[in-house]
C-alpha cells in the first residue's frame, strides 16, 4: 500500500509543489490540497490548514507544506491538533524528525530551496519512520501534555466567556422583570387615580343636586306663604268692606 500524502503550497511554494507531485506521484497516493493555481494575493494559512486537517483525522499518513521559506507555513501547521511540523533544508533533520520526534508534517521554503534538494529531502522525511523507542515515546507524551495543557487552559479561558455571557443575559432578565414590575404598579397607581376622580366628582354632583333641591323647596315654600298671606289679607278686606 502506497504511503497517503497530503501537500499544498501558497503562491510563494506552488511552482516547487507541481513539480515535487510530478517526481512523487508514481510512488505515493497524494492528495492534493491547492493552491490550484498561482494566485500572488493567496494566504499560506488557508492551504495549511487543509493539510493539518488531513493529517490530524488521519486522512493522510504525512503533509508536505511549500511557503517561500516554509518558516509561515511551520507555525501555521503547528497550530493544528495532532501536527508535529517543521521546517527541514537538511537531510538529517527530515529524517530524524520523524524516527525521534515522529514529526508529521514537512516544510518546505521555495525560495530557500531548488527542486532537487526539496526532492531529497521529501524523500528522506516519507521514508523515515518514527523509532518506537521507549525515551522518544516519553519525549512524545511530554510533548502531548503541553498540547492538552495549551488545550484546556483554551477551554477554560472559554468557558468564562460563557459564565460571563450567561450572567449578563441573566442581569439583563431581571432588569427587564423590574421595569415590567413598574410598569404594573405605575398602571395601577392611574386606575385607582381614576376611580378616586370619579368618585369624587360623583360626590360633588349630589352635593350640587341636593343644594339646587334645597332652594328649589326654600323658594317654593315662600311662594306659597306667600300666596296664603295674599289670601288671607283678600278675605280681611272683605271683612271691612
Ligand atoms: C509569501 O510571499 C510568503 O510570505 C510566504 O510564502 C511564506 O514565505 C511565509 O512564511
Amino acid at each position: 500500500m502506497k504511503l497517503r500524502v497530503a501537500i499544498a503550497a501558497d503562491h510563494g511554494g506552488f511552482a516547487l509543489k507541481e513539480e515535487l507531485i510530478r517526481r512523487l506521484a508514481d510512488s505515493l497516493d497524494i492528495v492534493d490540497k491547492g493552491a490550484k493555481e498561482c494566485d500572488t494575493t493567496d494566504d499560506y494559512p488557508d492551504f495549511v490548514e487543509l493539510v493539518g486537517h488531513a493529517v490530524g483525522e488521519g486522512e493522510v499518513d504525512r503533509g508536505i507544506v511549500i511557503c517561500g521559506s516554509g518558516v509561515g507555513a511551520c507555525i501555521a501547521a503547528n497550530k493544528m491538533q495532532g501536527v508535529r511540523a517543521c521546517v527541514c533544508h537538511d537531510t538529517y533533520s527530515a529524517h530524524q524528525g520523524v524516527e525521534h520526534d515522529d514529526m508529521n508534517v514537512l516544510c518546505l521554503g521555495a525560495r530557500v530551496v531548488g527542486v532537487e534538494v526539496a526532492t531529497e529531502l521529501a524523500v528522506a522525511f516519507l521514508m523515515a519512520r518514527f523509532s518506537g523507542e521507549e525515551r522518544h515515546i516519553r519525549r512524545l507524551e511530554k510533548v502531548a501534555a503541553l498540547e492538552r495543557e495549551r488545550l484546556s487552559r483554551r477551554e477554560n479561558v472559554l468557558n468564562a466567556l460563557k459564565d460571563i455571557q450567561e450572567e449578563t443575559l441573566d442581569e439583563q432578565g431581571e432588569e427587564a422583570e423590574d421595569v415590567d414590575e413598574a410598569e404594573d404598579l405605575d398602571e395601577a397607581d392611574e386606575a385607582e387615580d381614576e376611580v378616586e376622580d370619579e368618585l369624587e366628582d360623583e360626590a360633588e354632583d349630589q352635593v350640587e343636586d341636593e343644594a339646587e333641591d334645597e332652594v328649589e323647596d326654600e323658594l317654593e315654600d315662600e311662594v306659597e306663604d306667600e300666596a296664603e298671606d295674599g289670601i288671607e289679607d283678600g278675605e280681611e278686606e272683605d271683612d271691612h268692606k
